[in-house]
Formats: structure tokens, C-alpha cells, sequence
């Protein structure tokens, strides 16, 4: 079967990566249910908390796009094993996604597996839980 183009364009946005200092260099591209694609990479700061994920610049890129809803992300770094989105993008991704959103996580040489958002974060919080607050607190 030959290779989604998300796959080259996620691997292009890791080698464009700014990570000096982790050297851990990470891409990711983003298919929305419209068909729109957008990537990002890691970007990195001397003051360490500062640098931003792959994920967090594809997501920033989607939504200047005009675009909400991710159908597929794939996500590539270098390690061995699944490199999996961290936990903290794993709930930026949580904004955008259904839990059918597929997520690909990828190796230099391609697809390593495919799971479901709701298999990668299962019992995620979400937007439509403010929904459901109501009125549970008053204003001061
Ligand atoms: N990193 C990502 O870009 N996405 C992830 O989901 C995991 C971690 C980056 C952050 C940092 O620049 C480097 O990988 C090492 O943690």
C-alpha cells in the first residue's frame, strides 16, 4: 500500500525542527475533515519550558487556517518504539478531535500504528464538559 502524503509532510516539518538543545527533533501534519493539511515542528528555547511542540504548530497553523476538526495527525520522531504525542498534546489535540480522529505515529521510515484518539487518550476531558456545567457557579 503506498505511503499517505501526510507521512512526507510530517517528515519534512521534522527536519525543518529547531531543538537544540533535546535533539530530539519532531514534525507533524494534520488532516482536517475538509481535506486541508497543515504541519508544525518542535521549537525550542534557551529557556527550556519555553519550546513548543510539533503538535502545538500544526494545531496553531490549522486553526489560522480556519480549520477545527482533525480527521488524521501523524506525528514522527527518531526514537525507537511509538513516539506518541506527550500528555499535554494529547489534550491540545483533544480540542480538535472526535474520538474516531485517527492518530499515525511514525518512524523516519514510516507508519509504525494507527490508533484511535478515544485508544490514545480514553475518558478525555473536553469541551463539551463546560458545556455541561450549567450555571454551577456564581460570578463574584
Ligand atoms: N516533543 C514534541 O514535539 N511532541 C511530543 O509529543 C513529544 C515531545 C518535543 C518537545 C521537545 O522539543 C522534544 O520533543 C523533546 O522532548
Amino acid at each position: 500500500m503506498s505511503q499517505d502524503p501526510l507521512f512526507a509532510m510530517a517528515k519534512a516539518a521534522m527536519e525543518r525542527s529547531y531543538s537544540p538543545y533535546s535533539k530530539f527533533p519532531v514534525g507533524c501534519a494534520i488532516r482536517t475533515t475538509s481535506g486541508a493539511t497543515f504541519c508544525g515542528c518542535n521549537v525550542e528555547n534557551a529557556s527550556y519550558p519555553e519550546g513548543t511542540c510539533a503538535e502545538a504548530g500544526a494545531i496553531a497553523a490549522m486553526v489560522m487556517g480556519g480549520e477545527a476538526t482533525i480527521q488524521d495527525i501523524f506525528v514522527i520522531g527518531q526514537a525507537d518504539g511509538l513516539v506518541t504525542p506527550c500528555g499535554g498534546c494529547r489534550q491540545r489535540i483533544r480540542e480538535f478531535s472526535t474520538p474516531d480522529t485517527r492518530v499515525h505515529v511514525c518512524g523516519p521510515e514510516g507508519v509504525r500504528g494507527v490508533m484511535s484518539f478515544d485508544e490514545l487518550l480514553p475518558h478525555s476531558f473536553g469541551p463539551e464538559h463546560l458545556a455541561d456545567s450549567k450555571d454551577g457557579q456564581e460570578t463574584p
